[in-house]
């Protein structure tokens, strides 16, 4: 059974991508991905902001008035580049471990860094670069076109620094995704992520607070993604990549058939180890020798939106029908 395949024109063994977190941020974890099976690792994203956090909680502790302005200067600066270093020791170390793609993921605020860092970690081997841009529309005064316009700048700026694949990692939080989708995908990304997780509030009622919902996915998060994947693969100038919501080999399956060139994990493998990735991978083997599938091309796509007999289905968002069925 062939699971090899292709996303952003890299090689992958499998269409298990691990997703940027936690589980990739040591050459060790990287190593042990590789030998369960994963088709790539997005490495955790190096943020601006955590930066920045940083540097003002320096700046406070140790008195600003102890400084004149030029040594701030140098701090901020010192705690950016010993940030980045650790990225780019990572990304160094790894690309000598392993064969499969190591891609670095980044996130920041201002455009200026987004360039920076791009560029450090082409040079520092990464095979492609994820930009994880986060942008909850939340600001009452800020229009849609400033938002939308927000991606595409990110996009240009990266694209004009690096030569290697860049994809960009986005939330559904629009008015108009399937256009901002197809828009994006001839701007020169290589590929795109369906999508990224916010962290959720939530609220103790006996405590009075708001607090932050479980990080973890639910495999019920799945259908976002699985729909909009559906929706708009084989119609977009790039590759899909499905994220949220997978949690098993099946589900893999499910995103591939709606048309994801690769399919990316993370909750699954912390709920269940690093190991449950040869699991989940070793299902979808089952399912294709038991439907005759020799490799992952022979399928991939095949009820997507755009192929398949009941479009509707993918748009399917009222439910009049399932209640007025039901006794
Ligand atoms: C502990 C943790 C850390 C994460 N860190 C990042 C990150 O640094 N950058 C990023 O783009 N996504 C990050 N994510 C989001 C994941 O990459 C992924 O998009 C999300 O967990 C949904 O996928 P899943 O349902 O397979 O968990 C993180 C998720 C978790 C659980």
């Amino acid at each position: 059974m062939d699971l090899t395949t292709k996303y952003l024109g890299l090689n992958l063994q499998s269409p298990i991508i691990i997703g940027s977190s936690g589980l990739t941020d040591s050459v060790e974890k990287i190593e042990q991905l590789e030998k369960f099976g994963a088709g790539a690792v997005v490495l955790k994203s190096i943020f601006e902001e955590e930066i920045t956090l940083e540097y003002e909680k320096m700046v406070e502790e140790e008195s600003p008035n102890r400084y004149k302005d030029d040594y701030l200067d140098y701090f901020d600066y010192r705690i950016r580049q010993e940030n980045l270093e650790k990225y780019i020791k990572l990304i160094t170390e790894a690309k000598s471990k392993v064969s499969i793609p190591v891609i670095g993921s980044i996130n920041c605020t201002t455009s200026h860094e987004w360039s920076y860092f791009a560029k450090s970690l082409q040079k520092a081997g990464a095979d492609a670069l994820e930009l994880n841009v986060f942008i909850l529309p939340s600001n009452l005064d800020l229009t849609t076109d400033f938002i939308e316009k927000t991606y595409f700048d990110i996009v240009r700026k990266v694209k004009k620094e690096v030569s290697i694949p860049i994809a960009i990692k986005m939330s559904f939080f629009f008015s108009n995704l399937a256009h901002v989708i197809k828009k994006l995908s001839t701007s020169g990304v290589a590929g795109i992520i369906l999508f990224n997780h916010f962290y959720n509030p939530d609220i103790d009622i006996n405590k009075l607070e708001v607090l932050a919902a479980n990080v973890l996915s639910t495999p019920s998060e799945l259908s976002t993604s699985l729909r909009w994947i559906g929706i708009m693969a084989n119609r977009i100038g790039c590759d899909l990549a499905a994220s949220t919501g997978v949690h098993d080999g099946a589900s893999v399956i499910k995103q591939i058939l709606a048309g994801a060139d690769a399919v990316q994990v993370v909750s699954a493998l912390y709920n269940n180890g690093p190991e449950y990735l040869e699991t989940m991978l070793n299902d979808i083997k089952s399912w294709m020798q038991d439907k005759k599938y020799d490799k992952i091309n022979a399928f991939k796509g095949i009820l997507s939106q755009e192929k398949y007999m009941n479009p509707a289905l993918f748009e399917r968002v009222q439910f009049m029908k399932y209640f007025s069925d039901r006794k």
